[in-house]
């Protein structure tokens, strides 16, 4: 296992060992994600999952987890993630795999959200480019007014979405984040405020740093 996929095991673990026997639990997506489902597995915890893909929810099947629709649930006890960066004041972008604006929903359900990662993860300054989940109909005028942006070569979100990165500068995430949310025919975008975040969890070599979210 190289340096980076052994740490984010080591970040999977750290958060597995915070579900509790009983929760709901919100998997995300991506590769420090697949680590958890293993380490999720291997507790034996009588849990229920919601997955944000579909490759998470076959893969967290594929070890035995439980996992249910989303559809019916107000609320999850718990959610974990990976990201693509990480402030340590808890900005994030998330979406490298497209799956941000599922992944946001859930996030956002959880009384508690943890992301976690390798230490390559946190930076000091969130940089672009932002991930973007955009609706067919108006698309050139959705791209003209979000310029500079490209289109992804990648399938469609599984709710039918259009992939993009937004490549401007990010001087200031949280005007920006209402700046991508207030633009019409934007499903969502990959900026994660602060208070989305409850729990970092960043591995570094042998060690975990883990870290609460300020909130207000
Ligand atoms: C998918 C995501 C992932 O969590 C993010 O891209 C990190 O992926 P990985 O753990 O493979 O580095 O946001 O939409």
């Amino acid at each position: 296992m190289s340096g980076s996929e052994a740490e984010k095991q080591a970040a999977a673990r750290a958060a597995a060992a915070l579900v509790r026997d009983g929760d709901l639990v919100g998997l995300g997506s991506g590769s420090t994600v697949a680590h958890l489902f293993p380490a999720l597995a291997a507790r034996g915890l009588a849990i229920r999952c919601v997955a944000a893909s579909p490759s998470s929810e076959q893969a967290a099947r594929a070890v035995g987890l439980e996992v249910v629709p989303f559809e019916q649930l107000a609320r999850l006890d718990v959610a974990i993630d990976g990201a693509d960066q990480i402030t340590r004041d808890g900005w994030l972008i998330k979406g490298g795999g497209a799956a941000h604006t599922r992944e946001k929903i859930v996030a956002a359900a959880a009384d508690r959200f943890i992301v976690i990662g390798g230490a390559e993860k946190l930076v000091d300054a969130l940089e672009p480019p932002i991930p973007l989940e955009l609706l067919e109909f108006g698309l050139a005028a959705t791209l003209a007014a979000l310029q500079p942006v490209t289109l992804r070569d990648v399938p469609r979100s599984p709710d039918g979405g259009i992939i993009a990165d937004y490549h401007g500068p990010i001087e200031d995430p949280a005007q920006l984040a209402t700046r991508l949310s207030a633009t019409p025919g934007v499903v969502d975008h990959g900026l994660f405020p602060p208070e989305l975040t409850n729990t970092a969890i960043i591995a570094r070599g042998e060690g975990i740093l883990a870290f609460e979210i300020p909130h207000g």
